[in-house]
Formats: C-alpha cells, structure tokens, sequence
C-alpha cells in the first residue's frame, strides 16, 4: 500500500516537472528573433508543430507547420496574412512588447505586425497542440491563432460562429484560395466559392442545421470526432471518432480543390496524410472550380478538370481555373447572323440557371435558330420544352448526366480568324496550376481591364419588350396602370409644367381624371435605359411604404418611358438642406431622417424582394405635404432576391459623395446594403450641417463638428430646445457610424433606426471616419476590378472583370 502511494506521488511529480519543462521549453522570451534562413523556426516543447518562416516556390511565409526534420514539404495549419502572405527574403521577425513585427533585417523598417493586443507582450509560446500565443506579463493569452483560424482545424480547437477556414490557392501557393468553409451565426456549415456572398446560390454543401442555435461551432476531438457543438449538446456528427488517439494526428481541412476533409497520420514523421472523410467524392461539385464559360469534368476515374465550351478558349494557357473566352464580336445591326455565326450543340453540361429570356413551347431546333437569330444570346439551353436564353458569362457549369441540350453560338469564320488559340490546347488540368505566379494573373487582369471596360450600348431590344410583357402577365393584379402616350399628353396638359429635370430626363405636374395630382417624369429617349426602367417599374410596384413613393402607373412604348408618382407638394429634401442655412425646424429634420431610414429599412428588409436602392441622395428623397419623406428613383436599384447583392456598377450614375467608397473598388469591401447605408449617413451630416452656412466653405467643416460635438461635447446648436439638441447628436452620431469606411463597422439600417429612436445615451462615439481625417485624401482616380466572382451584369459582353475607373476630387 505504501509502495503503491510512493508510486503514484512520483508519477504527480514526474507530470509536474514535465509539465514545467514544456514551458520552459517552448517559451518564446522579447527580443527573440527569426530569420527566413538561418533560425526560421520556434517549435512546440514535442517538436510536433513549429512556427516561423515557411519556404514556398513563391518566397517565405510566415505559418504554422508540423515540424519536418525530414526534408520534405510539411504541411501547413495557420498562414499570417493569408491576403498575401509572402514576404521579402531580407527580412526579422522579432518579439517585442508591441507585438510580434515583420522588420526588413537592414533598414529596420517594420512591414507588418502578426497579432495585436492592447497589453504589452511579455512572451509567446509556441503550444504543442498547434496554438501560437502570446503572452502578457501574467502569462495570460492576449493573443492565439486559433482565433484566427486559415486553412486547418486541429484537435481541441473549434471553428466559432461566424469564422471560416479558407483555401489555399493551390498547395503550394498559400495566398487565399476559391473556397470557404464557414460556421455561419444561424447554426448552419456551409461551403463557399470564396468571393461570393453568403447567399445560397453560391454555396455547394451546408450541413442544414441552421435554425439550432446561434451558438454553434464545428469542434474536432483527439479521436478524429468532428461535430456541431451548441455549447450544451451535439447538434450533428460529421465524423464519428473513436478512432485511436494516441500515436495519431489528425487535422480537418478545406483543400485548394473546395473539399473539406478529415485527414490521420501516425507519429511517425514519414508517414503520410491519409483522408478519412471527405464532404463529398464528387470533384466538380465545388462551385467555382473551373471559371467563366467552362465546365468541370472527371477525367481519369474522379479527377477534375476544366474544359471550355466549344469554340472557346482558356483565359491564359496556364491558369487553372481561370475560365474561357471567344473573341466573338457579335453585331447586332446585322440581321443575317447565319452568315457569321452557327450554334454547336452540347449534350450533359449545365450552369447556374440564369437566364435573360425564355421562350415556352419551343422546340431543340427551334430554340437553337432563337438563339442564333438574336445577337445578344450567346447560349440556349433547351429543357423540358423551355428555351433558355443565356448571356455571358455562364458561372458554375458542369457536366452531369441531363436532359438538357445546350446550344453555343460560335463563330463560322473561326479557323480562318486572328484567334489561333483554337487549335490549342483546349483543356487544362489541376496539375498545371500549381506553378502560377501571381505576375501572370495580375497581367491578366489588366487585360481584361483594357479589352472589357468600355461597354457597349444597350439596345432596346426585343428581350426587354418581351421581359416587360411578361412582367405584367405575371403581376397582372399588382402592377400599376398603364398608360399610353395620348393619355399622358392629356394628364399633363401637353407637359406644360415642368417640375424639375435631372440626368435622367424631366419630371411634369400632371393630373389624372379624378384630379389626382401626379409627377409624370419622362424618361429621355435613350436606348440605353431599357434595363434601369424595368428594374424601376418591378422594383417600386412590389413596394408599398410610407416612406417611399408610391408609383401609380407608367407609360411604355417603344423609346418613350414614363412613370407617374404621386405628386409631391414640398419637392424634394435637397431644395432645404443643399445650400447651408436650412429653414427646416430640427424636429422636421429629424423626422425626415427617422422616415427614410425606416423607408430604406423597408426595402432591404422586405419579405420577398430585398431591394438596396444605391442612389440614395437628397435630390431622391421627396416630401409631401406634411414633409413626410419619400423614398423615389429607383433607377439604380437591384432587386437582391436572387444574387443579393454583389453587383456590378460599371455605368453607375450614383452621386460621387453619396457612393459608398466599396462601390468604387473592392479594397474596401463588397456593395451591399450597407452602400445605401453609407449614403444614407452622408445625407444625414448634410441635414445637419445644413442648419450652417459653413458646411459650404469649409473644408474642415466636418472634421470640427467631430471634435467639437463629439470629442469636446459641444451643443450642435445654441438656440435650441433640450429634446431637439438631443435629436441633433443622435443624427450626427447615427450619421458618423453609418459613414464608416469598412462596411462591417456601419450599422445595418434597422440598427440605425434603432439608434435614431433610442436614447442618446445608449449610442457610443463613433471612430473617426477615415474620410474625414485632415488633410482630406487626394483620391485620384482608381481602377477596381471584381475577378473570378464574375458579376453578372446584363452585358452582352464577357465581363470577367467588371472595372470602374472613377476620378473623384475630395476636397473643394
Ligand atoms: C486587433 O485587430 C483587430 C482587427 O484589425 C481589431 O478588431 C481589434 O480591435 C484589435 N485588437 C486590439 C486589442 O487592438
Ligand atoms: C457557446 O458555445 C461554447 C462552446 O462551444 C461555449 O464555451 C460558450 O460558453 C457558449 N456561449 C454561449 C453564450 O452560450
Ligand atoms: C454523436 O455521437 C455520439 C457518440 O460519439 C453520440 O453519443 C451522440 O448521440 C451522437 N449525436 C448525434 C446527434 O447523432
Ligand atoms: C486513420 O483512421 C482510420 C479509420 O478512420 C484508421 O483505420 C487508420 O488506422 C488511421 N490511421 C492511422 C495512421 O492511425
Ligand atoms: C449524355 O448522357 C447520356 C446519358 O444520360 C448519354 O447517353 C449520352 O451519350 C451523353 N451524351 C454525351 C454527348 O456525352
């Protein structure tokens, strides 16, 4: 007995010391450094993981890796800067109390930081279950990588709502991939084309456990057991586990190819990654995998690969991925397409189902001479008796044993044409990929910039005659009146009375035969709007607010548009707040301000169509007699039930100072609803500053108003009551966090109306905007480009790129 009690107190002891070794071991003190070639390395106290530099084809990174003493690749589980995460060979990473910093090893020059804390760093710790940290002077945890998961999932840690792994672009290439596996906040898994929004079009696996819980995490055990965890109870097992844990290592991962797998390896460090699960044995089912205007197809038993549609070619010989394209150039005065162009016919391909046109009760033949005879089709897909008319790009398409015939047009001229590529090499396979650098596709863009961004005039055409048309058989009881020429000459007198004009024509008082009052606004005889006119008449008539316009009919014949509105006695909001020394009472600005936000709260939240207007402005914002405000002119407006909201807005006439900076270039995010609610802040510090004649002049105007009201709790106005001064600050308060430049940081709308009806107390100060810091920026003009996601803008054009060089002036 006394013998069994010495035993188990040496073994007490033997685990403390060991475990005190560990730390010791693997302690990271300041001022340590790395170097990419001489000490690129710190390991856990096993030697199992080891953090530092990282050698790729590409140059170093900085990563997680399993230690390979061995001199074979090892695998990576954590990437800093996954954005672009190679780094110069000249370089130091070195501990300091501000954090872990990239220094260039010569001039000093820091370059980046890994992890930030608000505490002084005291140490870091690489940890031996594949956690980096860093330490406070407590030895608390400021900082860890499994908060900001990449690629990997290891034993112990879990994916928490709302985080995401990321691919790699290819295995060898450690920059951000194609596809994101992400643990949504609604309790669903789900599996993305990595530029896409959250939206289900774009996904190609989820675990269907949304509406269990906002709590839910993927965890994975020691044992391989994977599962969705709420926090109480398993929601779903993916993997079972039970598998032995000791002498194993196992590890979940989203792979370059858009595959989550679970993958074990023995200790033994020449073992190999093995897969034991994977979400799927089926290698097209990635959405995304292969580009625009190509398919995927096995090849070789269940090996992927990407073919282009026929008479079409790979965008760049070498990049995998990247998508095809013909060099049809397709003119539409022509009326004999025949003599120019023919359709191929393909058999067991298809697409993301996005059609412009269809025409029911067609036949294959018929649908194929539909097809050749109109200038902006580029693909039918005859099925089930439907001609589907298709524009380019096609997203997402692959081969799969179906019915459906697809039709594509090619040119007849082609072997005889400057575009050789015909003969080559038409398909392009994984293995190919791996050794692209990122110069090819960078050149690629610009490309695509220079051949794509001039775009092309739109015509009238008998789609948009026949989309209208079926517009109102289908909305027969909603849509609004119709009316005809003759009718509108008489409602508006001859347009004698003219109530204002904008770009995009002149707006008439007019009155119907029950002596409505009306707006008829004529749009100007463009072919170019055809589009924007549709989308205004759809949008608004599944409308029904108070706070936006209520449009009572239209006029459509041929070139002639015309919309009638209810008429609006006090015109517009800009008439009060544009020049500096506004009239309106804080009470009336404040209720306009409370009524287009609860407007715009409408649209974006409404139950079947959300709608983000994009060019919310005070000229859009009309007043009735009561200057209760009125959302109008939606113009701009993209009805997001189907592709939310990542859209293209080349040819956008938004306002340059009410457009969100991410409509302009990607850098600062995707255009969304948040864009309106940018706008929407902006007119919100214009209602305000609109009460002084400064606003005008001064170019610091705003920037004071942030340190006087904000910082130094200065009145906004003297002369006013308590209750209006509050509603003053909540406006500018409100006004500031939706002018955010991240679109994360600004609230949503229905936030904003939150804040704007709630109490002053209960709104924190909002951070600086980055647009108001002095000197104003000097943005130039700048070209964004949206690769890859292929904006599906309505063009009759290949758009892989959709670009926008804007010039915009900040200051004067
Ligand atoms: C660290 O950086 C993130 C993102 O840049 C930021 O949200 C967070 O507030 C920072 N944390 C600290 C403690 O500075
Ligand atoms: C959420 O779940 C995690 C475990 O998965 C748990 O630690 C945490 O306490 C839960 N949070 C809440 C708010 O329930
Ligand atoms: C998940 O697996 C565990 C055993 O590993 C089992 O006890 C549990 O009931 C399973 N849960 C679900 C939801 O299948
Ligand atoms: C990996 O897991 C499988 C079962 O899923 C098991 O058969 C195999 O032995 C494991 N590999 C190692 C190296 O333990
Ligand atoms: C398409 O699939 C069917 C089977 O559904 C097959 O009989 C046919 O040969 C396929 N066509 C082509 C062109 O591969």
């Amino acid at each position: 007995m006394c013998a069994a009690s010495v035993v188990l107190l040496f073994l007490f002891l033997s685990s403390i010391t060991s475990a005190a070794a560990e730390e010791t071991n693997s302690h990271i003190s300041l001022s340590s450094s790395l170097t990419p070639i001489n000490n690129p390395s710190w390991f856990s106290s096993s030697g199992t993981f080891a953090f530092g530099f990282y050698h790729t084809p590409n140059g170093y990174a900085v990563c997680i890796s399993f230690s390979s003493y061995l001199d074979r690749s090892s695998t990576v589980v954590w990437t800093a800067n996954t954005e672009d995460p190679i780094v110069p060979n000249n370089v130091v990473l070195l501990l300091t109390e501000g954090g872990l910093v990239l220094q260039n090893s010569v001039s000093k020059e820091t370059l980046s930081k890994i992890g930030n804390s608000s505490q002084p760093i005291a140490g870091a710790s690489m940890l031996d279950n594949g956690n980096f940290v860093l330490l406070n002077s407590r030895g608390s945890v400021v900082w860890q990588t499994i908060d900001h998961l990449t690629n990997s999932l290891l034993p112990g840690h879990r994916l928490s709502p709302g985080a995401q792994l990321l691919s790699h672009a290819s295995e060898t290439d450690l920059k951000k991939g194609f596809f994101r596996l992400k643990m949504q906040t609604d309790g669903n898994l789900v599996l993305y084309d990595s530029d896409s929004l959250d939206v289900s079009e774009d996904a190609y696996y989820a675990s269907r456990t949304d509406g269990r819980g906002n709590n839910i995490s993927l965890n994975l055990e020691s044992d391989g057991h994977l599962y969705l965890f709420d926090g109480t109870s398993i929601v779903m097992n993916i993997t079972m586990g039970g598998n032995p844990a000791s002498g194993v290592l196992y590890l979940v991962r989203i792979d370059a190819d858009g595959i989550f797998r679970v993958y074990n390896r023995s200790l033994q460090r020449q073992d190999d990654w093995r897969s034991i699960w994977s979400v799927t044995e089926d290698r097209c089912l990635p959405k995304g995998l292969c580009g625009i205007n190509s398919y995927c197809r096995y090849k070789d038993g269940n090996a992927a690969d990407c073919r282009c549609l026929p008479g079409y070619d790979p965008i760049g010989s070498v990049v995998w991925g990247a998508g095809c394209t013909a060099k049809l150039v397709v003119d539409c005065s022509d009326k004999d397409q025949s003599s120019k162009f023919m359709m191929t016919r393909i058999q067991n391909v298809t697409w993301e189902d996005n059609y412009y046109s269809v025409l029911d009760g067609s036949s294959e033949q018929g649908c194929e001479e539909a097809c050749l005879k109109d200038c902006s089709c580029h693909v039918a897909l005859f099925r089930d008796g439907q001609c589907r008319k298709q524009k380019l790009p096609l997203r997402y398409g692959r081969w799969l044993k179906v019915e459906d015939v697809a039709f594509v047009r090619v040119s007849k001229s082609s072997t005889g044409s400057s575009w050789p590529l015909r003969h080559k090499r038409r398909h392009f396979d994984l293995h190919v990929i791996l050794g692209v650098s990122s110069g090819t596709v960078g050149l690629l863009i610009l490309s695509f910039v220079i051949i794509y961004s001039t775009r092309r005039r739109r015509r009238w055409r008998k789609e948009d005659k026949l989309k209208m048309e079926k517009f109102l058989l289908k909305h027969q009881s909603l849509a609004p009146k119709r009316y005809s020429c003759k009718q509108l000459k008489k409602i508006t007198k001859c347009f004698r009375d003219e109530l204002g004009r904008g770009a995009f024509g002149i707006v008439y008082k007019g009155k119907l035969s029950d002596g409505q009052l009306v707006a008829v606004k004529v749009l100007k005889e463009s072919h170019d709007n055809a589009e924007e006119f549709i989308n205004e008449v759809v949008s608004i008539s599944r409308t029904s607010h108070v706070n936006i316009v209520n449009l009572l009919g239209f006029c459509y014949h041929r070139n002639k548009r015309a919309l009638l509105y209810e008429f609006m006695p006090n015109k517009s909001l800009d008439k009060f707040i544009c020049k500096g020394g506004s009239t309106l009472e804080w009470k009336i600005l404040y209720e306009v301000a409370v009524g287009v936000a609860r407007g715009l709260e409408y649209l974006h939240r409404g139950c079947n169509t959300r709608i983000v207007h994009f060019d919310i402005k005070p000229q859009n914002i009309l007043l009735d007699q009561d200057f209760c405000p009125k959302i109008s002119d939606f113009g701009l407006a993209k009805l997001c039930m189907k592709k939310q909201s990542a859209i293209s807005m080349l040819g956008t006439r938004g306002t340059v100072g009410y457009i969100a900076p991410e409509v302009f270039s990607r850098n600062f995010g995707v255009a969304s609803h948040k864009s309106d609610v940018y706008s929407y802040g902006i007119m919100l510090l214009h209602m305000v500053g609109s009460k002084y004649v400064e606003m005008v002049s001064d170019i610091y105007f705003w920037d004071k108003v942030y340190e006087r009201v904000l910082m130094q709790n200065e009145r906004v106005d003297d002369l006013v009551t308590e209750e209006e001064e509050e509603s003053a600050r909540k406006m500018l308060m409100v006004g500031f966090w939706c002018i955010q430049t991240s679109p994360m940081e600004r609230p949503s709308i229905s936030k904003a109306v939150e804040m704007l009806e709630g109490k002053l107390q209960s709104i924190h100060i909002p951070p600086r905007p980055f647009l108001l810091s002095s000197p104003p920026p000097q943005i130039s003009s700048f070209i964004s480009c949206n690769c890859r996601c292929a904006k599906l803008d309505s063009n009759s054009h290949p758009t892989p790129c959709s670009c926008l060089v804007a010039n915009i002036k900040t200051n004067g």
